[in-house]
């Protein structure tokens, strides 16, 4: 997880760089819009994430550890909102067993185990050694690491590993790595599913690139492929929503399995 970080409060957690927007962003909220067109951010919606997680979301100095120790990592794990509502995910379904494909530092991760019961398990794949490591000190810091195990590999070979051993299925996936491969993943993620699992994908809208057909983005392409095999798999009840906020413009889509 590679939030930014503005500073640090003075019991010494460190300030993401979002929340230093708060009173700016309420006084935004009251002028018109400045809707950045070439990057399709508001200012507003990083305002509106920090008011809502500054009210739901309690002092965590597990989260603000794995932050700052995740801030060398490319910025691109979820949000803190985001990662409060995979945790309400996992929770809603009762989940089990959850496989995650993207580990980063591990900030998704420590969301949805914390949503496990005592007998829980979350796997969460990551290609990258150096990533899989701060994930797994971020884990242990959270307290988290008799439950959650991080294996390193490519996510295609992983998910064949998986497969084979043939163990009990999960109840959720959460899809979140290198986005071209995204349909193999949702197809084996379906595979080590079982009818009442959650399978959620994150960056499908990709600042609307999703529907530029006309470009050659391998990315927008992959989330292409998948929306559409989502559409036609009649195994399947698939849902797609946009997201706003401090990750800019995106989006999820879900698919609750129905016949495994
Ligand atoms: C968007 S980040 C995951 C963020 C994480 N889910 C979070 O929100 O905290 C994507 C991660 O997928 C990893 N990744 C990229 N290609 C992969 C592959 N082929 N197999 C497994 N992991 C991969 C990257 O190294 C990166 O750590």
């Amino acid at each position: 997880m590679a939030l930014e970080v503005a500073g640090s409060n003075p019991a010494g957690h460190p300030i993401p760089s979002f929340l230093a927007t708060v009173a700016a962003g309420c006084d935004r909220l009251r002028t018109p819009p400045t809707l950045d067109s070439s990057t399709m951010n508001d200012d507003r919606w990083d305002a509106v994430d920090a008011y809502a997680t500054g009210l739901l979301q309690p002092a965590d100095p597990v989260l603000d550890a794995a932050i700052k120790d995740s801030a060398e990592l490319p910025n691109i794990a979820v949000s803190p909102a985001q990662g409060q509502f995979l945790h309400v995910l996992a929770q809603a379904i009762k989940a089990r067993r959850i496989l995650e494909i993207g580990t980063l530092g591990g900030y998704s991760a420590i969301w949805m185990a914390r949503a496990l019961p005592d007998d829980g398990r979350l796997i969460s794949l990551e290609l990258d050694p150096h990533h899989a490591e701060v994930a797994r000190r971020n884990i242990a810091r959270a307290g988290l690491d008799a439950k959650v195990e991080v294996r390193v590999g490519a996510a295609l070979d992983s998910l064949a590993a998986l497969r084979e051993s043939g163990g009990e299925p999960f109840d959720l996936v959460f899809i979140d790595a290198d986005k071209r491969n995204t349909p193999a993943y949702f197809s084996t993620a379906v595979d080590l599913a079982h009818a009442g699992s959650l399978i959620v994908v994150d960056n499908v809208v990709r600042q609307g690139k999703l529907i530029e057909t006309e470009t050659d983005d391998p990315d927008a392409e992959g989330m292409r492929r998948l929306i559409e095999q989502m559409g036609a798999d009649r195994r399947l009840s698939p849902a797609m929503i946009q997201t706003v906020g401090v990750k800019g413009w995106d989006g999820f889509a879900f698919a609750l399995v129905l016949e495994a």
